[in-house]
């Protein structure tokens, strides 16, 4: 029922003009996954940085809260340029994703990431030494982040993976 509804989306969106304009465009496809891409090593890049800060293997010279106050809010309007040149993504192919787990399986990673990312930014700007006040809070800091690079590369892998996935 679910799959017959999202096959039904996924055809009328392929009957739109933007989809065939996407499509039959030569550059347009090649032009997004290059932004995506891109964005994509912006983001992982800052959100890892953070995290490896948080299990001190770099920066360790640099206080923590500097750090994500440096790379953390970056984060936000990247999201947004991978919202859209995804989204155009689906919209040119649709079955491609619409009909295939693997593009929910990167979705349902990516909300993780975004409550992993959003709690940490925001204890830091509350309260600078959140995550260094005792043993405890060190510990579950170090997990968050080893928790936080897992999910960001689960989404890599999950975004490289779509094409291998798809329904026939
Ligand atoms: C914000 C919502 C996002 C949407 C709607 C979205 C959507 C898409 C779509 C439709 C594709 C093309 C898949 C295919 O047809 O093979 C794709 C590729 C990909 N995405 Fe995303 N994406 C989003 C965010 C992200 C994020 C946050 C990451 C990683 C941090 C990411 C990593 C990738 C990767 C690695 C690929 C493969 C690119 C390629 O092989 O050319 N995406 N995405």
């Amino acid at each position: 029922m679910f799959v017959a509804a999202l096959t039904a989306l996924s055809k009328w969106l392929a009957a739109t003009s933007l989809s065939s304009t996407i499509l039959t465009t030569g550059w347009i496809i090649p032009t997004l996954q290059t932004v995506h891409i891109l964005c994509v090593a912006v983001l992982f890049s800052s959100a890892v940085l953070v995290d490896l800060r948080m299990l001190g293997v770099l920066q360790r010279d640099v206080p923590l809260s500097d750090v994500a106050r440096r790379f953390l809010p970056a984060i936000w309007p990247i999201l947004l340029v991978l919202l859209v040149t995804g989204g155009l993504l689906i919209v040119g192919e649709p079955r491609r994703s619409l009909v295939n787990g693997t593009f929910y399986l990167k979705m349902a990673l990516l909300a993780v990431a975004i409550v992993l990312t959003s709690a940490l930014q925001w204890s830091l700007a509350s309260t600078p030494g959140f995550w260094d006040r005792d043993t405890g809070r060190r510990v579950a800091g170090g997990i968050a982040a080893v928790a936080s690079i897992l999910v960001w590369s689960g989404i890599l892998f999950a975004g490289r993976w779509i094409a291998y996935t798809q329904a026939g």
